[in-house]
């Protein structure tokens, strides 16, 4: 079973969902960069009311400041992980590769899950968090497009991609991604 991977997938896709199946089933970390900027959102900082307006606009936080957070988290653990949410865009690609030959832990393997657009813009306006009204989610869904979804690519290139459907049933895709990470 992999014990290093990244959960990659537009907004919707089903990544959280199936990240906490993945993780609490195999005893790995799960990482997720938005969970973490929203529990600065709650904590009421100066950074996370302006963290709030940028997330709230679908657009991306700056790639230094979730690179502190994941750094931070990554060195203080001996468990397998699973990255939630980022890397976001090649250059937060980039600087993983780099902390992660610091750490010689190496990444093992990133599942891209594929949902269509309509059926992503259906569950997030039936979810409601404070981003998923449609403009926004339109928003996130390019913001996708532009900055994240060149990383299949980059990853393609690197050997490490593997892509599984995410239409169906929840218990159905976690058991085809098993079927991938084993
Ligand atoms: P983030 O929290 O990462 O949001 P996202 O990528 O837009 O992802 P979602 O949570 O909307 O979707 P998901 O794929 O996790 O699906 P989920 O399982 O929740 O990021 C939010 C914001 O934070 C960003 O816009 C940005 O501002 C900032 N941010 C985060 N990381 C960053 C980074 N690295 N760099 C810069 N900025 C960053 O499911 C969605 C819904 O569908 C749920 O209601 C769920 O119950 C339902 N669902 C799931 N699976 C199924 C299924 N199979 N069938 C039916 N319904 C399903």
């Amino acid at each position: 079973m992999k014990q290093r991977l990244i959960f990659l997938g537009p907004p919707g896709a089903g990544k959280g969902t199936q990240s906490e199946i993945i993780a609490k089933e195999n005893n790995l970390l799960h990482l997720s960069t938005g969970d973490l900027l929203r529990a600065e959102v709650k904590a009421g900082s100066v950074l996370g009311k302006e963290v709030e307006k940028i997330m709230n606009s679908g657009e991306l936080v700056s790639d230094q400041l979730v690179l502190s957070i994941v750094e931070a988290r990554l060195q203080s653990t001996d468990k397998g992980w699973l990255l939630d949410g980022f890397p976001r865009n090649v250059s937060q690609a980039r600087s993983l590769e780099i902390l992660l030959e610091k750490l010689q832990k190496p990444l093992e393997i990133v599942i891209s899950i594929e949902v269509d657009d309509d059926y992503l813009i259906q569950r997030l306006l039936a979810r409601g968090r404070e981003d998923d009204n449609e403009d926004v989610i339109r928003n996130r869904l390019d913001v996708y497009k532009e900055k994240t979804e060149p990383l299949i690519d980059h990853y393609k290139s690197m050997g490490l991609l593997r892509s599984v459907s995410g239409n169906g049933e929840v218990r159905a895709i976690a058991d085809r991604i098993k079927a991938v990470l084993s």
